[in-house]
């Protein structure tokens, strides 16, 4: 495997950066994610928008233009030819002599073989526990998952799979994952705040509008638990249902018809993509 830095292709056992980078040192950098399936890069131009406004938000200074870095996602896909993958572009702090002060930010692009659901197949669903949290900056995607990757015990020994922050009786995101409820009344509610703009997320927001009334804005931790259905959004995961948050169950329990709905939607819009570019 391949990985490009500073837009030159070296092997990737041989790909490195300064350990006066910021990243490492202070776990300073952003980066964004998107999967590819023979050749295609699903929703790349969405990605690479979202990468410029992190980027711009940390006061990082991407070193190449839009279609410089299009040119390198291209490269590294046509290099490995791989059915089904995962690209990864990361923006680093730069080198500092401080070990502090921004440096010119390294670009690595790396790419690595995804193994998806099959898009048939609805996945069986998700039980969440709660945190009480707030991302950092929660609109840039930043190399930091500190309190994802910290909670990941926690989450295990209450038999979850995953952690809804929650923040004031509000909740708003998972370490990596947007969510959505589905009200009694058969509304569609996701959080406006204290989140990253999901890419899944605003395809979600798009083909729901179509099929019922969709509001964006603070969602408490009681509507919630009073969901008729809830289910989370994103690049790898799609649309996965909740089953549960904290032991209590979500609705009867099971995936719901909305959630069952707008993941058919999703597979039909992702495959429309593919076909056309
Ligand atoms: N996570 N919120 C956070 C904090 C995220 O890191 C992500 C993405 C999302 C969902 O966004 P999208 O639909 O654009 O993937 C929400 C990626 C997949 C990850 O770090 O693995």
């Amino acid at each position: 495997m391949y990985t490009i830095i500073n837009n030159v292709l070296v092997p990737f056992q041989q790909a490195a950066v300064p350990i006066n980078d910021l990243s490492v040192q202070r776990g300073y950098g952003v980066f964004d994610f998107f999967r590819t399936q023979n050749g295609v890069a699903l929703f790349v131009d969405e990605h690479l928008n979202r990468l410029e406004r992190s980027a711009a938000a940390m006061h990082l200074k991407i070193p190449y233009s839009r279609d410089e870095l299009q040119e390198q996602v291209d490269q590294l896909m046509k290099q490995h030819r791989l059915p089904c993958s995962g690209i990864r572009i990361t923006v680093t702090g730069g080198s500092s002599a401080d070990n502090y002060t921004r440096g010119t930010p390294h670009v690595l692009i790396a790419e690595q073989s995804l193994l998806m659901q099959d898009p048939s197949q609805l996945h069986p669903g998700f039980r969440l526990i709660t945190y009480p949290h707030v991302r950092e900056l929660p609109e840039v995607k930043s190399i930091n998952y500190m309190m994802g990757i910290w909670l990941q015990p926690k989450v295990k020994a209450a038999g979850a799979e995953d952690v809804l922050f929650v923040n004031n009786d509000h909740i708003s995101e998972l370490p990596r994952s947007n969510i959505f409820i589905v009200s009694k009344s058969g509304s569609l509610f996701t959080p406006s705040e204290n989140i990253l703009h999901g890419i899944t997320r605003a395809k979600i927001i798009t083909l729901a509008k179509a099929i019922l009334s969709v509001e964006l804005r603070p969602v408490t931790l009681t509507e919630l638990k009073e969901a008729a259905e809830v289910f989370v959004t994103s690049t790898t995961k799609r649309l996965i249902p909740v089953l549960s948050v904290d032991a209590n169950p979500i609705g009867n329990g099971r995936p719901g018809e909305v959630t069952r709905l707008l993941y058919q939607r999703f597979i039909e819009m992702e495959q429309k993509y593919f076909e056309k570019v």
